[in-house]
């Protein structure tokens, strides 16, 4: 890795001097997105914004700078896209200034106070269904048995999808899901063909269920965003694009954030002791799992003017990579960064990001994320790992892709 060195040569894209330190650091690395920490280590070391002149992209690690990033919108912006492929869409997550705020408000409904408690029972009854499960299966694959079904599962019953169709649900969400990663080889187009005919089969699906009629007025999302849409102004097929955007938004992360927590716990028994015999700690445990292996690594942007950050200043059309698992490691801004400290309370953390498009998902993922904790700590008195644990390559999302435990179950629930 090349971080040292000022750059004062000619770059792609641009000419002329920016002050910014030249990086051979490669997000799109399988190995460095399976362990990108070492990467971190070394960025932090560097200066303020890095460039990679091979990826044509400007890198902002520190938890400010990122901060400050997602809070600009004016200069740097989601509009053309988040991810390295420039798109436009009306979608929340690509849109900013008042198409953003519109189309948030439209989905807004789905994620109130009291939605929230409605499904209370729900996630409970799931955490420990799949908790019995594992215990049932020592040495089990926790992201089979688990950390994917869970929050598959709480997005169908939210979504109003019955038991009974649960498993077409799922076969048709994996695969439209896999249009986020789409690849221009042949290998790709056989991926797109097939995640195009699973949004096909969900939209079907979606609009057969709309017009039975019997999702108005329940307490699903759907139900929610139609109670609220009495003028009309949603149709149906922006209600499935919503419900599109919540499997996209909603499943991956969530599924990290669980498989990184049992990860950690299998992986630090003293550490689950600590939380066992102090469960008024699990709100806090939560929030450091979600700084310390950020389900979202990292996601782009693009400079709609010229940026400045520090003596930088990024040119206005330029990528910009928000690494949002290098700002949550930044010693600037959390003492000894790197290790996992369940009273720290990490208030400043963005694995929800910041500012405009901050998670609107971030409260039913807690709850998700605390009735599993909860479960465990009443049911199990150890987890420990049955291998090792195997960590995706995606360059975005991170999280374990096989990681078998076992737990053991507690005779009597801790005092
Ligand atoms: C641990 C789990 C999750 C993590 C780490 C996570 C992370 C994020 C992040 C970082 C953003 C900001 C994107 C940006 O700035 O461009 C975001 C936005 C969003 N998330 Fe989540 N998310 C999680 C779970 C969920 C869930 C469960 C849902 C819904 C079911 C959800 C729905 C959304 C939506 C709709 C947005 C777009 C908001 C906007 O653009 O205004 N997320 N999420």
């Amino acid at each position: 890795m090349n971080v040292g060195a000022a750059v004062h040569t000619r770059r792609r894209g641009y000419r002329g001097w920016t002050g910014a330190v030249n990086t051979d650091y490669d997000p799109l690395d399988p190995a460095t997105a399976a362990q990108p920490y070492d990467a971190y280590r070394a960025l932090h070391s560097g200066g303020r914004v890095h460039y990679n002149p091979r990826r044509a992209t400007w890198i902002l690690h520190r938890l400010d700078d990122v901060r400050a990033a997602l809070r600009d919108t004016d200069y740097v912006t989601s509009s053309q896209g988040v991810t390295r492929v420039r798109m436009a869409a009306d979608l929340v997550v690509v849109t900013d200034g008042e198409q953003h705020s519109r189309l948030r408000k439209q989905v807004q409904p789905a994620f109130t106070k009291r939605a929230l408690d409605s499904w209370h029972g729900i996630v409970d009854k799931l955490a420990a269904e799949l908790i019995d499960t594992m215990i049932a299966h020592p040495g089990g694959d926790a992201v089979q048995q688990l950390t994917i079904p869970m929050p598959l599962r709480v997005i169908a019953a939210i979504l109003g999808v019955p038991d009974t169709d649960v498993a077409d649900f799922r076969r048709w969400s994996e695969r439209s899901v896999q249009l986020i990663d789409f690849a221009p080889t042949p290998k790709g187009m056989v991926k797109v063909a097939k995640s195009m005919s699973g949004a096909i089969a969900l939209r079907r699906y979606f609009l057969q269920q709309l017009g039975a009629g019997h999702l108005k007025g329940s307490d699903t999302v759907l139900g929610r965003l139609l109670e609220h849409n009495a003028d009309g102004a949603l149709t149906d097929d922006q209600l499935f694009f919503i419900a599109i955007l919540l499997l996209i938004a909603g499943n991956e992360t969530t599924t990290n954030l669980l498989g990184g927590m049992l990860d950690t716990l299998a992986r630090d028994p003293e550490l689950y002791n600590t939380i066992r015999t102090n469960p008024e700690l699990i709100p806090m445990a939560i929030e450091e799992q979600l700084r310390y292996t950020t389900p979202i690594q990292n996601l782009y942007r693009y400079t709609c003017a010229d940026y400045r950050v520090g003596t930088v200043t990024i040119p206005k059309g330029e990528r910009v990579l928000l690494s949002f698992g290098a700002a949550n490691r930044d010693p600037a801004a959390f003492d000894d960064p790197d290790t996992y400290r369940v009273d720290r309370n990490p208030r400043m953390h963005v694995a929800f990001g910041y500012g405009a498009h901050m998670c609107l998902g971030a409260p039913l993922a807690r709850l998700e994320a605390h009735a599993v904790l909860r479960e465990l700590v009443n049911r199990v008195s150890r987890i420990s790992p049955a291998g090792p644990t195997h960590w995706s390559t995606n360059s975005s999302l991170r999280g374990p892709t096989h990681l078998p435990i076992t737990l053991e179950a507690a005779q009597t629930t801790p005092s």
